[in-house]
């Protein structure tokens, strides 16, 4: 079975449930301050799981675009992956154990065919005040499944979540399919690799609070993840994700472009390649796309270019190839249509890169091993990491890697205090933001998400009433707003906003939500963002007759919750985009 039929039979079995299918998000979280891409499908519906009202409904299905940062590391081997697809279904309050556990074994066994004798399941073992999950193994007892093979594990195995340090959380039960070649043992055994996680049923009923306890979601929810990429393999009898569909053709490209063969001495080298390009298509070519920058996002997509080049260089590949594999990844995806609108802002990012890289990469290795050359050298200062990193461009992690390689520890933390002294970024940040979380939906974000509302249609009626929005990022410290616009505004025009907002906020206007077709919200009037997928039905919220706005929320209920406005900031973001940062005071 190809990826294609798996992820159409996976969303018409849940359609034939009762599900509604929704769009993939946008890899970089709306109004997210603490992470820095989608890492989950979960991940834009935190909001429903934690109790707002999905236009679609309760029960939810998709396939949805994920980055994990924490990983990147780990490529090389037969299974990490920076980017990759997340098959997903949800019950918003709807279902419960029971029904997603059948759906599971009945889409496992009857749709993908995978023999009972050839699964076992986990199930959670229990802690203070949260019981072992005897019901859930009861279900799969009932579905059929032997006793040895269902073990109950506990919060390292089958607990998920949150993703950050508050939000929505609980047991799980995952599924796991007998890779190995003997016949599958009667007793499922943890330790055993050959025992490969497939599916993962978190039953979310639990919010996670700042102070670590603990409390119930208003609403049982059940949110469940199945990886593409390992699940196309498996079907297809690949121990590695390389060699299906969803890769080969990219490996066959580096093979082609570097005259070798995909075997050992060159799979490590040639799996990153084809990660990292893959990954850093999908980053550029987001509805929210980013470019190589020195901070977030763009930090992350430049470390992945620039890993990608060095490798692709240890393997011979002289010239321009980033653009060459980042075509063969748009037509691998064409049901993305954003990659193909967004293609020649991918190539011109990509060669734009490898150019600036290429450069210094041979000078700066050359330096590294004048560094490291000494007998028993087998460290490297963080003032030579940063000289690497400021002269050569070489991001902290590739001298890490390099150093990996060659035996020489590099000191990361004083190359962090060597950073922040020279540099009037902060890396911290952005380090905090790799890890991985999830939004805290604070009363802060909330407020400021309607205050973005309203400086929308503020800049509209007092600056220029063409101005439309370019994106959005909110932390619980302030919004930033990019729009289309090409000068900075004047001191009048940016007391004018300020003051159409306050004016706006002291008027205690009413936030209302409906949800109406695609169709009728357009031709409403209400705005939306450029780019922006939406599904066939949709929120509004509108605030009287001062804004109108396509969006997910949340938002606070009346405006006079929002206190003083004013803005901070101003920026180019790029030619003809300009940004604003903004608090609430
Ligand atoms: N959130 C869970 C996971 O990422 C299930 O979707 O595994």
């Amino acid at each position: 079975m190809n990826s294609k039929d798996l992820k159409s039979k996976f969303i018409n079995f849940f359609e034939g449930n009762g599900h509604r299918e929704i769009p993939s998000s946008s890899l970089i979280p709306e109004n997210d301050p603490t992470v820095l891409f989608t890492t989950a499908g979960m991940h834009p519906l935190v909001p429903f799981l934690m109790g707002q009202p999905h236009p679609l409904g309760k029960r939810l299905v998709d396939v949805q675009k994920c980055v994990r940062t924490g990983d990147i590391d780990e490529v090389g081997d037969t299974t990490h992956h920076t980017f990759f697809e997340m098959l997903g279904n949800w019950s918003l309050g709807d279902y419960f154990k029971k029904e997603t556990l059948e759906w599971s074994f009945k889409f496992l066994t009857k749709e993908l065919k995978i023999p009972l004798s050839h699964l076992a399941v986990t199930v959670f073992e229990g802690e203070d005040g949260i019981p072992k999950d005897e019901e859930a193994a009861k279900i799969w007892e009932d579905l059929g499944i032997a006793p040895g093979r269902i073990a109950y594990l506990n919060r390292e195995e089958n607990w998920w979540g949150p993703a950050g340090l508050t939000g929505p959380c609980g047991p799980d039960s995952e599924m796991f399919y007998w890779v190995g070649s003997d016949e599958p043992p009667a007793v499922y055994d943890p330790e055993d690799s050959r025992w490969v996680e497939i599916w993962n049923d978190v039953f979310m009923q639990y919010n996670k609070q700042k102070d670590g306890s603990y409390t119930e979601l208003e609403q049982k929810n059940v949110d469940t993840g199945m990886g593409v990429e390992r699940v196309t393999a498996l079907l297809q009898g690949y121990d590695d994700n390389y060699r299906t569909e969803l890769f080969w053709p990219l490996i066959e490209e580096v093979e082609r472009l570097s005259e070798k063969q995909y075997h050992s001495d060159y799979v490590k080298s040639m799996r990153i390649i084809a990660d990292h390009v893959k990954a850093s298509v999908f980053m550029i070519g987001d509805p929210r796309g980013v470019a190589p920058s020195n901070v977030d996002q763009g930090y992350v997509l430049r470390r992945l270019i620039r890993r990608a080049i060095r490798h692709a260089r240890q393997l011979g590949i002289e010239g321009s190839f980033c653009s060459k594999l980042a075509l063969i990844v748009i037509e691998m995806y064409p049901e993305y249509k954003e990659l193909e609108v967004n293609k020649e802002k991918i190539v011109t990012e990509m060669d734009k890169e490898e150019e600036k890289f290429s450069k210094s990469l041979a000078n700066g290795i050359k330096h590294f091993e004048k560094l490291t050359a000494k007998k028993d050298q087998n460290f490297l200062s963080g003032k030579d990491a940063f000289l690497l990193f400021q002269s050569y461009g070489f991001p902290i992690e590739m001298t890490v890697e390099l150093g990996h390689e060659k035996g020489v520890e590099v000191d990361e933390r004083s190359f962090f205090e060597e950073f922040e002294k020279h540099q009037a970024l902060s890396r911290k940040g952005a380090e905090q933001k790799f890890k991985g979380g999830l939004q805290d939906n604070s009363e802060a974000t909330t407020r400021l998400h309607t205050a973005t509302h309203l400086l929308n249609e503020a800049l509209r009626k007092v600056v220029d009433s063409e101005i439309k929005q370019k994106g959005s990022n909110i932390t619980a410290e302030r919004l930033r707003f990019d729009f289309s616009f090409d000068r900075k505004l004047t001191p009048e025009e940016v007391e004018g906003v300020e003051k159409w907002i306050n004016d706006a906020i002291e008027a205690g206007v009413d936030v209302s939500r409906e949800e109406v077709s695609k169709e009728e919200a357009m031709s409403s009037g209400a705005q939306s963002e450029f780019g922006a997928k939406y599904p066939d039905v949709v929120s509004v919220y509108t605030m009287g007759d001062l804004s109108k706005e396509i969006c997910m929320g949340p938002h606070v209920k009346n405006t006079k919750e929002l206190g003083q406005f004013k803005i901070k900031k101003q920026e180019s973001v790029a030619a003809g985009v300009r940004r604003i940062k903004a608090v609430l005071e």
